[in-house]
């Protein structure tokens, strides 16, 4: 026979073989966690909604978060464009795409207008996720753009016939506030900040703030900041638990209340070539990526 349970309280309680990391109601931000409601099923797709992931500090985790933010959106019913927007190709080299050896690459879509932008859409391994790949030549096109008309809109311009296909475009941005992170600027919705938690992690924010309002004042003004991303969270370090409060106290409810733990399995996903969520699926960063993409549905 079974007794009855209350719901409530006991609710709380993480379901028996749900192994999470944080089954208590605070969540690693030390806030409470705040309601996030399922997202909502979708027949067609489309337009999408343009993210850039921007941080100008490198290796902090954007295009990781961009890949398996990416991965987590699909399993939601989601279609996806991965925008790879730095020339190192970490993006593509990350889905096991061998992005150095591309005769095309969206360096040609923003440069040589013949070239068409699906034709350089590729297909990666998740289903409804697709990517435009780059490689080094991207850096040319820094230069390139300088001498152009609306030089900080050749991105919009190029991913505009691509946006009725998809629910998301990510943008993987090259860590520096330069033509090519304005571009992404311009042509974005909204910015999602991975922000690592080391000391000098918010060094720099004010500057990437400063950029995204001057882009909203000249040339953007829909953009928003859609949140920003504790990465390389330690929750055994007082280091780490002290810089997240320092972070929820400077940027409040922009903070998500999802938060990626330091773990080496995502180096191993960059060797294997595919997101945390196909590669470990049951693991504990398949599931903060997944509590990702249902605040993001959300916001
Ligand atoms: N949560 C994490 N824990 C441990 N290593 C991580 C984590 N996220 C990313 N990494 C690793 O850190 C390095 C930098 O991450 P990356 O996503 O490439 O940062 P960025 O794109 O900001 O330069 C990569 O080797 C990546 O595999
Ligand atoms: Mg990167």
């Amino acid at each position: 026979m079974s007794t009855f349970q209350p719901a409530g309280e006991l609710s709380l309680a993480p379901r028996s073989g749900d192994n999470t990391d944080e089954p208590e109601e605070v969540g690693a931000t030390g806030r409470p966690r705040r309601h996030v409601p399922e997202p909502p099923l979708v027949n067609g797709h489309g337009p999408a909604k343009v993210l850039a992931m921007c941080n100008q500090k490198g290796g902090v985790g954007k295009t990781t978060s961009t890949i398996n933010l990416g991965a987590a959106l699909t399993e939601y019913g989601r279609r996806v464009l991965l925008v790879d927007f730095d020339p190192q190709g970490a993006l593509s080299v990350g889905l096991g795409v061998p992005a150095h050896q591309l005769e095309q690459t969206i360096y040609n879509v923003i440069i040589e207008r013949a070239v068409g932008i699906k034709d350089v859409v590729i297909r990666t391994n998740v289903d409804n996720m697709d990517l435009l790949p780059s490689n080094i030549d991207l850096s040319a096109a820094e230069v390139q753009l300088v001498a152009e008309v609306g030089r900080e809109q050749a991105l919009e311009r190029t991913l505009r016939p691509l946006l009725p296909e998809y629910d998301y475009v990510l943008i993987d941005c090259q860590p520096s506030l330069g033509l090519l992170t304005v571009n992404a600027l311009a042509a974005a919705d909204g910015v999602l900040i991975p922000l690592e938690c080391e000391f000098f992690s918010l060094r720099g924010v004010a500057l990437l703030i400063d950029t995204i309002e001057k882009v909203r004042e000249r040339l953007n003004p829909n953009l928003d900041i859609t949140g920003i991303l504790a990465t390389m969270f330690d929750p055994r370090t007082l280091h780490s638990k002290e810089v997240m409060a320092r972070v929820v106290e400077a940027f409040g409810d922009t903070v998500f209340d999802s938060v990626i733990n330091r773990t080496v399995r995502f180096p191993e996903t960059t060797v294997a070539g595919a997101p945390i969520t196909t590669w470990a699926p049951r693991s504990a960063g398949a599931k903060a990526y997944r509590a990702l993409a249902r605040e993001v549905l959300a916001r």
